[in-house]
């Protein structure tokens, strides 16, 4: 059998697990769930989920990943060998597959979006406006070509494979995403109107947090923005080596994951506000707008309105979200290409090519039924699976996998461990608290009582 590829480098493997972190969940999602919820406030409670559970979880993953050496399934199935347990690991793994897929079924179709706003702004330098007018108007032609030729692009990139696909172009992609985003901040900051927009961002509200209902959604949030669960993160982990922290660089991913959220607030609040500026309507019903209206209504209408730099400016933003959807994107599909590629004997292209077009085939039936379907793809995978399946990783690393082995995993690469915090407590609390923690957040999303 061929040799199992590895990333290159350890940058290699921070840039492509912080570009699997950072994406639309980042950009979109965090700063309007923090506007509309108390703001700094929100920003805080956030930071001490992620680090309070959402590390714990990913250590999990990136352990498992790399002592496995495997994808999901064969990896938990490894560490439940010879156990009355073999069959839930491997039920978990292939649980994650389906999840991971369904998940990326979805984001395409709003890359798509991206992608078709990204090319409207171009078009629109050169003013033809009849070519404008359909990139900006909902069809099913324009979403099936825009969402097709994403998942092209994906495919191309996992065909490559874990070197020359997934960390190159993690590596050329996540630092234009960062500079661009520190342009765009720096433009928009400057803007008349911003410093509205910050306010509402960094001045913290206390009184909403007593909402339970916060505390889930943040949790949500977490980890779908650190790819959590369905076993992303495991396999980006299978192809480190033994000679890395592991602890350390989750926690560089963890870090940069946050720092990028609270970054992308520092450009999304004070642009809405100074879209109010040039006369955009950014509330409905009292509440702020969230959503796709946002990103499709409000930011186009302050592009529009900034005369002849507008376009550049809309160039710059749609390709900072293609970009981090791209990042992402790719650690999607890598997790059922890998199943497949390990466990059937495919080859790479073949097997990206093949589930890619299946993960299609399912973007189109969304499109095709959007009203009914979206919105039950996004909870059955994000709201109820991303906990559970999260939950099941720490059951089986916790209490299934052998712990003499997962306590060497640990060492390997961080010869020094045994001073630190993490050795100390990291362990137990992912045996014991991580899985307590989930399951009553996952409760309460499901009965929500208070
Ligand atoms: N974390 C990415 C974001 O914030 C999305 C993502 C990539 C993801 N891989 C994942 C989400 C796996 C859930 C599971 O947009």
């Amino acid at each position: 059998m061929a040799v199992r590829e590895q990333f290159s480098s350890r940058a290699g493997f921070v840039m492509a697990a912080a570009g699997s972190a950072v994406g639309l969940g980042n950009i979109w999602g965090f700063p309007t769930q923090a506007a509309g919820n108390g703001g700094a406030a929100f920003v805080l409670m956030y930071v001490a989920l992620a680090f309070l559970l959402a590390y714990p979880v990913l250590m999990t993953e990136l352990l498992l990943g790399r002592y496995a050496r495997a994808n999901a399934a064969t990896a938990l199935e490894k560490v439940s060998h010879d156990t009355p347990w073999q069959g839930l690991g491997r039920f978990t793994g292939y649980y994650g597959m389906v999840v991971a897929s369904l998940i990326l079924s979805f984001y395409a179709i709003i890359a798509g979006w991206m992608l078709a706003y990204l090319v409207e702004a171009f078009v629109s330098l050169f003013g033809l406006s009849a070519a404008e007018s359909w990139l900006t108007s909902s069809s099913f032609a324009r979403d099936f070509l825009f969402c097709g030729i994403f998942m092209l692009l994906t495919m191309g990139v996992i065909v490559g494979g874990v070197k020359k696909g997934i960390e190159k172009w993690s590596s050329l992609m996540m630092p234009s995403l960062l500079f661009l985003l520190l342009c765009l901040i720096v433009y928009v900051l400057l803007q008349p109107g911003a410093l509205e927009g910050l306010k509402v961002y960094l001045i913290p509200d206390f009184s909403q947090l007593a909402d339970p209902g916060l505390l889930i959604s943040a949790l949500g949030q977490a980890f779908f923005s650190l790819s959590l669960g369905v076993g992303t993160m495991l396999v980006y982990g299978s192809y480190l080596s033994k000679e890395d922290s592991l602890p350390k660089l989750g926690f560089l991913v963890t870090l940069v994951d946050m720092g990028v959220a609270f970054a992308a607030g520092l450009l999304i609040l004070p642009a809405i506000f100074v879209a109010q500026n040039y006369g955009a309507e950014i509330y409905t019903d009292g509440a702020l707008v969230a959503g796709p209206d946002l990103i499709f209504r409000i930011l186009p209408h302050l592009f529009d309105s900034m005369g002849s730099v507008g376009p550049w400016v809309a160039v710059a933003f749609f390709l900072l979200m293609s970009l981090a959807a791209l990042t992402s994107s790719i650690s999607m599909l890598e997790v059922p290409v890998a199943l497949v590629v390990e466990r059937r004997q495919v080859s790479r292209p073949r097997a990206a090519l093949l589930i890619g077009t299946i993960i299609f085939g399912v973007s189109a039936g969304i499109m095709l039924n959007f009203d009914s379907w979206f919105g039950w793809v996004v909870d059955f995978t994000t709201k109820y699976s991303q906990p559970l399946l999260g939950l099941l990783m720490c059951v089986i690393a916790g209490w299934v996998w052998r712990r003499s082995e997962l306590l060497i995993e640990i060492q390997k690469g961080h010869p020094e461990i045994e001073d630190t915090l993490f050795w100390k407590i990291w362990p137990r609390y992912m045996k014991y608290i991580c899985p307590v923690l989930i399951l009553i957040t996952f409760i309460h999303s499901v009965y929500p009582i208070v």
